[in-house]
């Protein structure tokens, strides 16, 4: 299941005839320290966040990139303070409401990742009427990972193989992949943090088996168009030989 290492080189972009990523997958953090930085409350922080991902949708779209995953809710991020929970199921309501019609006139397909049974009924009904309007849409793949967890995804994906009544045999990547919120989606190319850590987070464990790992210290409201270029610049020179010798280190 691994891509051939210029399976990811589809085209140009204003970075000339670089390799574009095809599907980029992005961890969403800092706007609790962008909001401390200006004396607002957290909620504000992710409201500025909230509202920096428009832009960013038609950044990556613009470069060519065809798949992009926004980390915006971890299965962990319900241990966060009441409030700060309510507020954030409360922007992404919104977001749902307010712009799926935008993103479908700019052909956006969206896509939900992650758990779906915790979310409010109004919220999940707000997703599916988004997903069920937009999933003909061809321009870019928009998948919001909304209470998603890495590791829940892999078990959820073995229940649900072993309430299928799979055999041990039949257990391989294909089938795993099939059961997993990613079906049908390539793996990501390129991962970018913002905000500065160095881990994963649960994010796509799976996923990421082979992905570029990008991150700077931007704090997430402030990651706008000239970031996207720096990280897919950055992308670009980097040598991807899955596990693989390079040709020309061939002697
Ligand atoms: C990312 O920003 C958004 C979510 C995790 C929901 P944070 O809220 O984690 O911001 P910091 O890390 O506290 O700055
Ligand atoms: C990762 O950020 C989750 C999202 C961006 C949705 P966190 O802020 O929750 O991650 P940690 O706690 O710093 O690892
Ligand atoms: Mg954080």
């Amino acid at each position: 299941m691994t891509p051939a290492p210029d399976k990811d080189a589809n085209g140009a972009s204003s970075l000339g005839a670089a390799p574009v990523p095809t599907h980029v997958a992005v961890i969403m953090d800092g706007n609790g320290r962008w909001a401390n930085g200006r004396g607002l409350s957290r909620s504000d922080g992710h409201r500025a966040g909230t509202e920096n991902i428009r832009r960013i949708i038609r950044a990556f779209a613009q470069h060519g990139v065809k798949h992009l995953t926004l980390y915006a809710f971890s299965t962990e991020n319900w241990e966060r303070p009441t409030e700060e929970v309510g507020a954030l199921m409360e922007l992404l309501g919104e977001a749902v409401r307010n712009e799926t019609e935008l993103l479908h006139k700019e052909g956006v397909r969206i896509r939900h990742l992650g758990r779906f049974d915790r979310l409010s009924p109004r919220l999940q009904r707000a997703i599916q009427k988004s997903v069920e309007l937009t999933k003909r849409n061809t321009h870019i793949n928009l998948n919001v990972a909304f209470d998603y967890g890495g590791r829940e995804e892999i078990l959820q994906a073995v229940r649900a193989m072993l309430s299928d009544g799979v055999r041990p045999d039949e257990v391989n990547e294909g089938l795993l992949e099939g059961h997993l919120y990613t079906a049908g989606l390539p793996d990501p190319d390129l991962i970018i943090r913002t905000a500065g850590e160095m881990r994963i987070s649960n994010f796509l464990l799976w996923q990421a088996a082979y992905a570029e790992y990008y991150t700077t210290p931007t704090l997430w409201p402030d990651f706008g168009e000239g970031e996207v270029e720096l990280a897919l610049t950055a992308y670009a020179q980097r040598q991807r030989r899955f596990g693989r010798v390079a040709p020309a280190e061939v002697r």
